[in-house]
């Protein structure tokens, strides 16, 4: 059976979602496939701060109001260096910008809620998305949906099928440029249902490794120790991630930490990694297909964000004025705040973790420049304005 729409997007994690509800908004047509279930999909743990931007967004795209009244408004953080804590006031040093902590999980909940509320086109277990007719006129996506093949008939595609999906790898290899740092360390993440140990976030840099303190809620903690590569989650029972935690954050935060039971608790690898053009004829990336983020900067999610704000405007263009401008300038304009926001995720990750090879020079100047922006106003003003989003241009 065919079907058609204006855009077909592929992928239902917050970047197909969040352009698919602008779209509706202005009044242009899209269909969201998704390989996974609705139940997968609502229960992936992952990010949990939100840059101005990207709350701006989910106001503009009317799924704003549990954010609003659950999300916690955050006007700074702390660093931490062998345990000696120092803060980052955000709101201070960038004129009263901050964030929102609120769950990744919250976000793409509230997006399908808004959809199902419209009877949205949805479309969860979709399986073998392929694209079709990309250089040609007739471009189309087929599927298979309870055994069924499906044909969605599109003027335009959205690849927002995250790191592993389908539509970078329509880009020919010839045309793909891509880049890439893995690092040589996971995070191992616990969230459990205890009172967070502070109001803010806590990133510390210690010479057992990396840790990170974060919450989603008053009552809700999560946080984040640095593994090797090879760990096993097996090796970490709850007892030793939070002992563990207690000697990297410091004394300071340990005093304040509750311990309880994890409610979930998984092993991530870090990667930096940038796909380009972030086009390729009517396909557009957007969101984890085109690029990839360590967790450091807090910015995987805001990068989506932004790169469907780009494109949404760039369709809405499109259909309301008939101006191909936007879609042109997609990539570029998309791959400039891109990279601005790899590098401080890979700087901010450079400045916090143990590295294995670290040799006792590299050691110090990891102390000498985290002592230099505990020391310094304007090197704080360069954390702070990295980490509470730099401006859509
Ligand atoms: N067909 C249809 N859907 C697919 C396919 C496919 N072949 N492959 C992947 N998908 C779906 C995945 O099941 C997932 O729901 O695409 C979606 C991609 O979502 P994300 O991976 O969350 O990527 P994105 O929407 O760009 O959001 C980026 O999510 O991974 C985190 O840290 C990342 O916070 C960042 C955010
Ligand atoms: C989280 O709360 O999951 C979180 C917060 C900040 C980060 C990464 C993850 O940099």
């Amino acid at each position: 059976m065919a079907q058609r729409t204006q855009v077909a997007i592929i992928g239902a994690g917050p970047a197909g979602l969040l352009l698919s509800q602008l779209l509706h908004v202005a009044g242009v047509d899209s269909i969201v496939l998704e390989r996974r279930d609705q139940a997968y999909v609502e229960s992936r743990i992952r990010a949990g701060v939100l840059e101005q931007g990207t709350v701006d967004l989910l106001e503009r795209a009317g799924v704003a109001d549990r954010l609003h009244a659950e999300g916690l408004p955050h006007n700074g953080f702390r660093l931490a260096l062998d345990g000696e804590l120092f803060r980052i006031d955000m709101r201070e040093l960038t004129g009263g910008k901050s964030v929102t902590v609120y769950g990744q999980t919250e976000v793409t909940r509230d997006l399908i809620a808004a959809h199902q509320s419209r009877n949205a086109p949805l479309v969860f277990e979709a399986e073998d998305v392929s694209l079709h007719g990309l250089d040609g006129d007739a471009l189309f996506v087929t599927y298979r949906r309870d055994g069924a093949e499906q044909r969605l008939d599109c003027d335009y595609v959205a690849g927002c099928d995250g790191f592993h999906g389908p539509s970078r790898a329509a880009i020919p290899a010839e045309v793909l440029r891509v880049y890439e740092r893995e690092y040589p360390f996971g995070w191992l993440g616990i969230l459990a249902d205890v009172p967070p140990c502070d109001h803010e976030l806590i990133y510390s840099n210690h010479a057992r490794g990396f840790a990170l303190a974060s919450m989603r809620s008053p009552t809700r903690s999560r946080y984040y120790v640095q593994v090797p590569l090879d760990e096993k989650l097996a090796d970490w029972p709850d007892e030793r991630i939070w002992d563990e935690l207690a000697i990297r954050l410091g004394e300071e935060a340990a005093s304040r930490m509750t311990r309880g039971p994890s409610i979930e608790k998984s092993i991530a690898p870090l990667r930096s990694f940038v796909a380009e053009p972030m086009r390729h004829g009517r396909l557009f990336l957007a969101g984890d297909a085109a690029h990839i983020v360590p967790p450091t900067g807090a910015k995987g999610l805001n990068l989506a964000a932004s790169d469907v704000a780009i494109l949404a405007e760039a369709l809405i263009r499109r259909y309301a004025h008939n101006s191909h401008e936007g879609l042109e300038g997609y990539s570029a304009r998309a791959l400039a705040r891109v990279w601005k926001a790899e590098r401080f995720s890979w700087w901010f990750t450079g400045l916090t973790h143990r590295f294995p090879d670290m040799d006792p020079f590299a050691r110090r100047m990891q102390v000498a420049e985290l002592s230099y922006i505990r020391d310094s106003a304007a090197a704080q003003r360069v954390v702070a304005e990295n980490y509470v989003g730099l401006p859509l241009h």
